[in-house]
């Protein structure tokens, strides 16, 4: 058996992932094993050849490439009746049950530089509280106002799967039904050195990483997620990832606008502030929607403006999404040839074992994760829509350790948005000319999770108080 196994990776060039087997313990080569036979060798050969030793991504074809179409916002422009219209679809669809909510949660977070998984990373300005509670509290509010189950997916990987589970369990799932929050963990990739050799972390182990958000459709369907969904009578799927305290995780129009097109992948813009900032944009080619990253459109494209004198480009990805059931399943089962995500290289420093087995922790990047990313789907999904939203409404992620998209602005936005709220709802808050209150205060989503609904508690309340430290709760 392993020698059958060890001569297949011997022949694929890979032999020396068992160079030191015969050190390991029973129990240490059993567990090579098993690694070693998760691992589709023709797969990470193909990735090998194509994106190590060959001339990795190319993107070409901006012949005829134009800006996607987008809804936009009432106040830029877009018919207030048609989002009117699309929030009582969406209501209508979210009482009924269809709606679950899905985030990817085994990133590794690096760059905030945080040690734990980054949703029990505390966020909020007076309160405290974790990435994960906020999301909960959001859905645990549109569980109670349409009065019914949302299950909530939460994808993990093998490096924090143990610590998420525990930290839901020690905070009693913040209200929410245990059955109705599902944790489970994505796929990993082995990593390779820059000739193509799978590297090592220790003798019996592999390196292997998390294989990118876009492996969030291989592990709902691995783990019995979408078989879960399907019995609870689930298409629509609120995609959103674990690091943007903002996002409206459940929104009726987002929803009604997804299902009145019969859209399998409907996406949120934001209007980009600039022209070089980092952020993919929605563009048509070669007749599909998709998200071109921001380092594959050049420099002309960005800058360049529509008559308007307003960007071109400039409907900016924030990876907010609703996914159809079906595209995930699609996607995720291989069940069509013509949609399969690619896998992209990353560039990473990866803790290793020399030829002697003694560990190497190298200060340069020393070899290549493979990823796939969630966003990929969208040449492949039927009616794709986009539409647009207000990035102070919605987004300020956390996954800088300081300065732009960091705990500090994301708190801003976040006291921001509250004291908006408050003005909107007739409450006197004293605020910088950038909005900021003078004061820290936090509205919780238990209390409001938009302006209109706070406006309705403070009147049902005959008004509230706000001061330095107030959490509404
Ligand atoms: P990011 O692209 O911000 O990556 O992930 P990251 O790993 O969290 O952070 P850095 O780049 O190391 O600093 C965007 C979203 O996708 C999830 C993350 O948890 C986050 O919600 N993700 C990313 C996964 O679920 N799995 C992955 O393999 C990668």
């Amino acid at each position: 058996m392993s020698e059958q196994l060890q001569a297949k990776f011997q022949e694929a060039g890979q032999g020396h992932v068992f160079r030191f087997f015969d050190e390991l313990t029973p129990e240490g080569q059993a567990s090579l094993i098993s690694q070693a036979e998760a691992i589709d060798l023709d797969e990470l050969t193909g990735l090998i050849d194509t994106l190590v030793l060959g001339g990795g991504e190319n993107i070409s074809g901006f012949g005829d490439m134009k800006p996607a179409p987008f809804i936009p916002l009432p106040e830029n422009g877009g018919d207030p009746e048609q989002w009117a219209q699309a929030g009582a679809i969406g209501e209508e669809v979210i009482r009924a049950g269809r709606v679950a909510a899905f985030t990817p949660a085994g990133g590794q977070g690096t760059r905030l530089g945080y040690d734990g998984p980054k949703g029990t990373f505390e966020v909020t300005p007076v309160a405290k509280n974790t990435l994960f509670q906020v999301f909960a509290e959001k859905i645990l509010a549109a569980s109670k106002r349409y009065e019914v189950e949302i299950p909530w997916y939460i994808m993990t990987s093998t490096g924090n799967h143990d610590a998420t589970v525990s930290f839901f369990e020690e905070n009693n799932y913040f209200g929410l039904k245990p059955g109705n929050v599902k944790h489970f963990a994505q796929g990993t990739m082995p990593a390779v050195d820059f000739e193509g050799k799978i590297l090592m972390s220790d003798k019996g182990q592999i390196a292997l990483s998390p294989d990118g958000h876009g492996g969030s459709m291989r592990a709902l369907v691995r783990n019995g997620a979408v078989a879960d969904m399907k019995a609870r009578g689930i298409d629509c799927v609120a995609f959103f990832q674990v690091d943007n305290p903002l996002v409206r995780c459940i929104h009726p129009e987002f929803i009604g606008f997804h299902v009145q097109a019969d859209s399998e992948l409907s996406n949120k813009a934001c209007v980009k502030s600039y022209a070089a900032e980092k952020v993919g944009v929605f563009v048509e080619r070669n007749g599909k929607t998709e998200i071109l990253e921001y380092s594959d459109l050049p420099d002309s494209l960005a800058e360049a403006t529509d008559a308007d004198g307003n960007l071109l480009y400039r409907a900016g990805s924030i990876a907010i999404h609703v996914f159809s059931l079906d595209l995930i399943e699609r996607i995720g089962t291989n069940a069509d040839p013509n949609a399969k995500l690619p896998f992209h290289r990353a560039n990473k420093k990866i803790p290793t074992i020399d030829e002697s087995g003694n560990p190497v922790e190298p200060g340069e990047p020393n070899g290549v994760k493979f990823e796939m990313f969630g966003f990929d789907a969208l040449p492949f999904a039927k009616n794709p829509v986009v539409i647009e939203t207000a990035r102070a409404e919605e987004f300020s992620p956390v996954k800088n350790a300081e300065g732009v998209d960091s705990p500090e602005s994301s708190k801003k936005d976040q006291l921001r948005q509250f004291a908006r709220w408050a003005k909107a709802a007739g409450i006197e808050i004293e605020t910088d000319e950038t909005g900021l209150p003078a004061i820290e205060f936090e509205v919780s989503p238990l209390f409001a999770t938009s302006a209109a609904q706070l406006a309705e508690r403070v009147k049902a309340e005959g008004g509230v108080t706000i001061e330095q430290g107030t959490v509404l709760t």
